[in-house]
């Protein structure tokens, strides 16, 4: 099931996002969830709290940049070791629309639970260790924009806001019941 992404400065991207005690079906499906949802909105990685859920669950997919990489779901991420330094710009499907450069750590060795349960440990470089290193963040309440100028975040502040504003007028358009309309961030470009 695809599930509405969340758009800061909403406030649960803010929070810390807790570890998942038992790697169970509901968790799976959630995994699941979490990759229709990245791949329907056109991303490379998505974290829970970014569709409303507190839990340390992280999805990413570089492989159109990476062929060498795969599709990988991550509970519980730790990062174990950071190396070298890197600057890329990047996005995030909860500030749609925008990019920005980001200083990152090159090369990432984390530690994580996969989808039966069982302890991974993981090196990465290239697109998928800024990946891991922006999703692992979500689950802290950090978001790449805590990472730029103050004034450039207050910039992308004010063009988020209008984004709500007028996701909630199609809401109310669009469903007059209550019930929330569902949009991708394709449709909000
Ligand atoms: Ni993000």
């Amino acid at each position: 099931m695809v599930h509405e992404i969340l758009v800061w400065p909403n406030p649960v991207l803010k929070q810390k996002a807790h570890p998942v005690a038992k790697v169970d079906d509901s968790i799976r499906t959630l995994i699941k969830d979490l990759f229709e949802s990245m791949y329907a909105a056109d991303g490379v990685g998505l974290a829970a709290p970014q569709v409303g859920v507190l839990k340390n669950i992280i999805v990413l997919d570089t492989t159109p940049r990476q062929p060498d990489s795969r599709p990988v779901a991550m509970v519980n991420p730790e990062i174990l070791t950071l190396e070298g330094k890197c600057t890329y710009k990047e996005g995030c499907l909860s500030v749609p629309g925008e990019a920005e450069d980001v200083d990152r750590a090159a090369i990432v060795t984390a530690r994580y639970l996969d989808e039966q349960g069982n302890e991974q440990t993981i090196t990465a470089d290239g697109l998928l260790a800024i990946a891991i290193q922006h999703e692992c963040d979500h689950l802290k309440g950090v978001m790449f924009v805590d990472h730029i100028s103050a004034l450039k975040r207050e910039v992308i502040r004010k063009r988020m806001k209008k984004i709500q504003a007028s996701m909630e007028e199609d809401e109310a358009e669009e469903a007059p019941s209550g019930k929330s309309a569902r949009k991708s961030q394709a449709e909000l470009r």
